[in-house]
């Protein structure tokens, strides 16, 4: 009952704020309240990247964050965090090496609630190829950064986690659809639905969920090793239902609803923020189009 009430309280106050033209930000604070919270984000590279987007939309709900990143980004990283308070720790590692991901957990002081693993990678020399000419070792280094490191971090991770704590990964439609030029990012990215399905069922057990977002294509620094990207980009905003690209934002605001209690009852799932394009099989003026 208490609860119920509750809610009517926040109900009414959003009204008035939004009657008032309060800053969306508030409305937020009382729809999705996270302080006291407590997130690890895996994947920050630059400030286009998806989970640079989505620690400041963790933030804005009042979370504190931890950042892991990669050396190689250390200088872009350290350029984007100055004067964040909301950033409580940040630490280099590397989710090739199963001892890095170990020593990360370990140095981590008291328990969190939620873990962002955004991170991505194939060799050049496989994506710049058809995957029949994909080697072994190629083949083996994408699965390891894309979809095993998922596995990696939240088996670390699960003496530093509260109960019912959540976590979420990024995938793209490539992991079930053939998306030109995706190659081995496409096998990778189904291993890793299928992992989240997998640990869904592991660490359910705990109260804890895991779910992916499938995000449509965004201009990042991974993106921008896919051939024929800035064309999958155009031929999207035409395609897609929203006759538009989806931004970091769109993915953030579902990122937040996944990591928040408010989602409470999914896990296991694939969700698509992608302006509804998985929806369709062919673009809507397709009786207009010359192929001659
Ligand atoms: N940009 C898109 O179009 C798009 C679409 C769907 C899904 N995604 C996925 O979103 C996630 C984030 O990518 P993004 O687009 O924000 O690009 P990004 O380049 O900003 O992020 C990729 C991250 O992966 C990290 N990474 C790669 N190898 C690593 C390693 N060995 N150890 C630790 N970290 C490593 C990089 O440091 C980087 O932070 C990726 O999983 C990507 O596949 C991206």
């Amino acid at each position: 009952m208490g609860t119920f009430f509750g809610h009517l309280g926040r109900l009414t106050i959003i009204k008035e704020l939004t009657a008032k033209k309060i800053l969306m930000d508030e409305i937020l604070y009382l729809m999705i309240n996270l302080q006291g919270k407590r997130a690890i984000v895996f994947g920050v590279a630059s400030e286009d990247s998806i989970a640079w987007a989505i620690t400041q939309w963790l933030a804005k709900a009042g979370a504190k964050i931890t950042l892991s990143y990669q050396t190689r980004f250390r200088s872009r990283v350290m350029g984007l965090i100055q004067g964040k308070d909301f950033i409580e720790g940040m630490h280099e590692c590397d989710v090739a090496f199963d001892d890095q991901v170990r020593d990360f957990f370990n140095a981590l002081d008291g328990k969190f609630d939620m873990i962002v693993h955004a991170i991505g990678y194939a060799p050049a020399t496989a994506l710049g190829k058809p995957i029949i000419y994909t080697t072994e070792e190629d083949f083996n280094t994408a699965m390891v950064i894309s979809a095993y490191s998922l596995q990696r971090i939240v088996r670390h991770a699960m003496r530093v986690l509260n109960p019912n704590s959540s976590i979420i990964t990024l995938t793209y439609l490539g992991a079930v659809r053939v998306v030109p030029g995706y190659r081995i990012m496409g096998v990778a990215k189904a291993a890793l639905e299928a992992l989240v399905r997998e640990l869904a069922v592991n660490i359910g057990l705990a109260g804890h969920r895991i779910n992916a977002i499938s995000s449509g294509p965004i201009k990042t620094l991974a993106a921008s090793h896919v051939p024929g990207f800035d064309n999958i980009l155009e031929y999207m905003k035409h395609a897609s239902p929203l006759r538009r690209n989806v931004t970091q934002d769109d993915v953030a605001k579902t990122a937040l609803f996944l990591l928040s209690d408010l989602s409470s009852g999914i896990t296991g799932q694939t969700i698509y923020v992608d302006t509804g394009f998985s929806s369709v099989a062919l673009p809507a003026d397709i009786d207009k189009i010359s192929f001659g």
